[in-house]
């Protein structure tokens, strides 16, 4: 394979502690602007802990894929049924500062645009930091539009204060539907 061929594949039990790595390398290159070190530490192991993303593998409504440049990771997609009649969430979607505006991140967005069909779903949903503009900008090319905006607490004085971005998946004659 060339060095710079790119695929997105499933994340096995064995990428899990590179995925760690990759997460919090892109973590803290991107999230200081946002929101504090403290809450950045503290979503990455409740989100990333090796356990965690272990036992989310052995879920069956649940994906995590990988983006892989060559032979590098530089990426990684998950998403998972909400339970929510028709609804599919990207839960995570993140492109190493080095690999982004390629295209990639469009790439792991159609991926789970094709499962999500695949699994009936008509919509896929994320919630995004209202700062975080660069990933706001990603999704709105991406065919993404602001559904709501909500202010979600997740434990030890920490909050999300996000936007709500939701795109339709199947059945609008869009190039992309
Ligand atoms: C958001 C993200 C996943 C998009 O992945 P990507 O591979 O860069 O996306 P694409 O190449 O498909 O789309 C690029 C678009 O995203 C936006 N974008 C991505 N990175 C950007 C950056 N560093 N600066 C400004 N805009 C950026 C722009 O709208 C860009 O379009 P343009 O190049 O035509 O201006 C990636 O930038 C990323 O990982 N960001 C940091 C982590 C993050 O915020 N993840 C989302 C959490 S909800």
């Amino acid at each position: 394979m060339g060095a710079d061929e790119v695929r997105i594949e499933r994340l096995a039990a064995a990428d899990v502690e590179p995925l760690y790595v990759l997460a919090r390398e892109i973590w803290h290159a991107h999230y200081p602007a946002i929101v504090s070190a403290a809450q950045i530490e503290y979503m990455l192991e409740q989100r990333y802990n090796p356990g965690v993303v272990q036992s989310e593998l052995r879920r069956d409504d649940l994906w995590w894929d990988k983006l892989m440049v060559g032979e590098v990771m530089a990426g990684f997609a998950s998403y998972f049924l909400t339970g929510a009649p028709g609804e599919m969430k990207l839960d995570k979607l993140y492109v190493h500062p080095r690999h982004q505006r390629q295209g990639y991140g469009g790439r792991m967005i159609d991926r789970a645009c094709e499962i999500a069909r695949a699994r009936g779903c008509n919509r896929l949903t994320l919630a995004v930091n209202k700062n975080n503009r660069s990933a706001v900008n990603a999704y709105l090319k991406h065919g993404f539009r602001i559904a709501d905006a909500v202010v979600k607490d997740i434990g030890q004085g920490f909050v999300m204060d996000d936007f709500i971005m939701e795109k339709a998946v199947m059945g609008d004659g869009s190039p992309e539907g």
